[in-house]
């Protein structure tokens, strides 16, 4: 796990975007994996700027969405497919064939998480996923007791996260009570792991997913066990890390690092 705190949201947006700008310079055809929420839509920006003004190619790219609300077709305001189409896609030159959401209209929802599973295998794997975290710890919709191995399935979202969404809808009876999600596993298989958090409504999930135990109880927590995971924090999510200072003596002391730092 590597922890880096910044002063900015600003920050956070710029060096999540270009890990994922590198990613696509260094293969043209990578598997994305994305998140939806409040916290990527600063990655999503300046991911559209690079596309605009430098020429991100996102022409061969494939993306894997997290996550979909079971019941919101893909044109309602809410959806998920809707998000990444008006803060994504429609700003850059990703293919229509390339991107996948899952489902949250369709009649089969077995099926359709085992198709989901396989794509993304028969893609090659996803390179980079981008992580948001909820603040009851979950990554994608895998609320607390969720299985560290567990797949894409239909998850049942606590009244903690049916409650922080309720600020997207008119009213807290509208959030769907049920979501179409990748696993812990799925998401662990990713080469890549970036997760951003900001606020300090974040600093208890963020301070259990790095310091505490790896358990179902925060499943965030379980990006101790990847090999490669990035957390990019601004100094609120950070509040609560105890070894804060220790991250940021880290990134000082790292070969190249600015001089004097
Ligand atoms: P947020 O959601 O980015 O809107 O805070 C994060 C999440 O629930 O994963």
């Amino acid at each position: 796990m590597e922890v880096f705190v910044y002063q900015k949201y600003d920050e956070i947006s710029q060096a999540s975007a270009k890990v994922v700008a590198d990613t696509i310079n260094s293969k043209p055809n990578a598997v994305l994996g994305l998140a939806t929420g409040s916290t990527p839509l600063g990655l999503y920006k300046e991911l559209a700027r690079m596309h605009k003004e430098e020429g991100l190619d996102f022409s061969h790219v494939r993306s894997f969405n997290l996550d979909e609300y079971v019941g919101l077709s893909p044109d309602h305001p809410q959806s998920y497919h809707y998000f990444m189409h008006e803060n994504l896609f429609k700003h850059i030159n990703i293919e229509p064939q390339n991107v996948h959401v899952p489902s949250g209209t369709t009649k089969n929802y077995q099926a359709f998480c085992e198709w989901y599973e396989q794509r993304i295998e028969e893609c090659g794997g996803i390179d980079v996923q981008v992580l948001g975290i909820g603040s009851d710890g979950h990554i994608a919709f895998n609320e607390p007791g969720s299985s560290l191995g567990s797949r894409t399935r239909i998850k049942t979202l606590s009244k903690e996260t049916i409650e922080d969404n309720s600020r997207f809808f008119d009213k807290k009876e509208d959030v769907p009570i049920y979501a179409i999600t990748m696993g812990v596993g799925t998401v662990l298989e990713a080469r890549k792991v970036i997760l951003l958090a900001n606020g300090a409504n974040k600093a208890k999930a963020i301070a259990d997913a790095i310091e505490g135990p790896v358990s179902c109880m925060c499943t965030a927590s379980v990006l101790q066990l990847h090999p490669d995971s990035l957390l990019f924090l601004d100094t609120d999510a950070a509040g609560k890390l105890k070894m804060k200072d220790y991250y940021e003596w880290i990134q000082a002391k790292k070969p190249g690092a600015p001089a004097g730092s």
